[in-house]
């Protein structure tokens, strides 16, 4: 079942106030440049490319989180691209996305109970409190914490344990697609592992559609299905991901994967946790 698509998806960004490199007023940036591609359900799209080729605007863009020039966006089977605010905000529960770095996409002044269940209170799911408790309470453990954590603050958690509260954050609200951008980078390399087997786990459980973003090569060929190859905003090569790695067709993906030590395990096969 498709559960994403996204088709000739065009953006550009005007001059970026706050920059590092300056640019003139004239100048911008073509981001992505028809961009098409969609995910299914139980799938891993990765999106893989270097720094600035457009892998984060295309994740926000599937959700919606920003608008693109043009293009059409079509989530289980319904376009999005010109829903009003309101259905827009109940589409939103069937998608989410996990960011790179917990300890700043998550509220430093609330209690992961309440992390957890705020998405619940924003869509209206279990709105008794005790039913929204227990719900929590399940999430927590599912994603490997306990409720003794609820009452405590993110600055008592390590990136791993965050990364966890903010999956089960994502969950709440029993979406169907996830964007998860970089989700292991920030993390010590000893519980990287352990949070992409969640992930693994999670989506075999709910059939979950992961549009994956990394530039971890290694890690992409164990856990995608596919993956996109993108350059400077144009997807250059697309495919299954034992064909792309084997027969690389375009010059900017052979280059990527020269950089890529060793060869890795058969795909989908659990990554062994280092810790
Ligand atoms: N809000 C913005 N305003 C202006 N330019 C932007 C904005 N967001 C992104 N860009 C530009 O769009 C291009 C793509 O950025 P994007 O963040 O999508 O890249 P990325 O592939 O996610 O990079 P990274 O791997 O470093 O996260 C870059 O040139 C970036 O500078
Ligand atoms: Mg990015």
């Amino acid at each position: 079942m498709r559960v994403v698509e996204l088709e000739n998806i065009r953006k550009t960004f005007g001059k970026k106030p706050t920059g590092l490199r300056r640019r003139r007023a004239s100048e911008v940036v073509n981001a992505l440049c028809d961009v098409s591609l969609h995910v299914d359900r139980g799938e891993t799209l990765a999106l893989v490319g270097e720094s600035g080729s457009g892998k984060s605007t295309l994740g926000r863009i599937a959700l919606r989180l920003i608008e693109p020039d043009s293009g059409t966006i079509n989530v289980l089977g319904r376009s999005v691209s010109d829903l009003s605010r309101s259905d827009l905000r109940a589409a939103r529960r069937d998608m989410q996305m996990i960011f790179q770095d917990p300890f700043s996409s998550l509220d430093p002044r609330m209690v992961i109970g309440d992390l957890v269940a705020e998405p619940m209170v924003v869509h209206r799911i279990e709105p008794k409190a005790d039913a929204r408790r227990r719900r929590v309470a399940e999430l927590i453990e599912r994603v490997g914490l306990s409720v003794r954590h609820l009452d405590r603050y993110p600055y008592e958690f390590s990136g791993g344990q965050l990364q966890r509260v903010a999956i089960a954050r994502a969950l709440a609200t029993d979406p169907k697609f996830i964007v998860c951008d970089e989700p292991v980078a920030a993390l010590d390399v000893s519980v990287r592992a352990q949070v992409l087997n969640l992930l693994i786990e999670l989506q075999r459980e709910r059939g979950l559609a992961y549009l994956f973003i990394s530039h971890d090569l290694s890690l992409v060929r164990v856990l995608a299905d596919r993956v996109a190859v993108i350059q400077r905003g144009v997807i250059v090569e697309h495919g299954d991901t034992n064909d792309v790695y084997d027969r690389p067709a375009h010059d900017y993906t052979k280059t990527l994967l020269s950089a890529v030590p060793g060869r890795d395990p058969r795909r989908r096969k659990l990554l062994t946790s280092t810790a």
